[in-house]
């Protein structure tokens, strides 16, 4: 099968945004006495906003109502798009840049399937806001990884096969979507050691397009 395009993961993948992540969730299960720390944190990779907070509630005894969820859940997006102000074109992971002006230079597409709703904002701070040629995320979809949906609609809004694409990772959530949605999958950085993808490395420093051709041709 031809590769034809590219779906990379934004957080963890393009850019570490984890440590953000993590501090605004610390900072309002500090300020609510609700238990959490960074192996609870690992759980969240990939997963939406509201999601991630049920998954943290699911350790503490505390209740809230559906209403105090949503304040929650936009007070840990204050604090975490405050730390997002930091952000710079510095912050792109290794290999990546190298990365996608190779694709573009094969002519193979590249988007974003992410589940975060900052996604407009994060590419915005990282200067790469017009440099995908589709872009699926956290606005558009009803659910949140491992179901498909995400890649799925960046494959369409690529007008590209599932099949003809593969998609970057680096949460076992994101690695699942990507083959329910009939995609090859690379894992990256704490990816790396999921057995279900095709390929895994450290980081991107060292990937090259043939060998993303040769994940494209394995055999499910
Ligand atoms: C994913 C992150 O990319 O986006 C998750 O891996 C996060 O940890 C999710 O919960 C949603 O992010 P946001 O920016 O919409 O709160
Ligand atoms: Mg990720």
């Amino acid at each position: 099968m031809k590769i034809s395009a590219v779906i990379f993961d934004l957080d963890g993948v393009i850019v570490s945004t984890d440590e953000f992540h993590y501090q605004a969730w610390k900072q309002i299960s500090d300020q609510e006495k609700m238990y959490f720390n960074r192996e609870i944190n690992e759980r969240l990779r990939g997963v939406s906003r509201m999601e991630s907070l049920e998954i943290i509630l699911s350790h503490s005894d505390k209740n809230y109502s559906e209403k105090d969820k949503q304040l929650l859940a936009q007070r840990k997006n204050e604090v975490y798009c405050a730390l997002l102000n930091k952000l710079s074109p510095n912050d792109i992971l290794p290999g990546v840049i190298n990365l996608l002006l190779s694709l573009k230079a094969r002519d193979i597409k590249i988007a974003i399937g992410s589940s975060s709703k900052n996604t407009p904002f994060i590419l915005e701070q990282i200067g790469l806001a017009f440099s995908f040629n589709a872009i699926a995320d956290g606005n558009s979809i009803t659910n949140s990884k491992p179901d498909p949906e995400v890649f799925l609609l960046a494959a369409e809004k690529l007008g590209v096969a599932p099949e003809e694409c593969v998609v970057i990772e680096d949460a076992q959530a994101g690695i699942d979507a990507a083959i329910a949605a009939g995609m090859k999958a690379v894992g990256v950085g704490t990816a790396a050691s999921c057995v279900n993808a095709q390929l895994t490395l450290k980081d991107l420093s060292n990937l090259n397009i043939d060998q993303l051709i040769e994940v494209n041709e394995i055999r499910s």
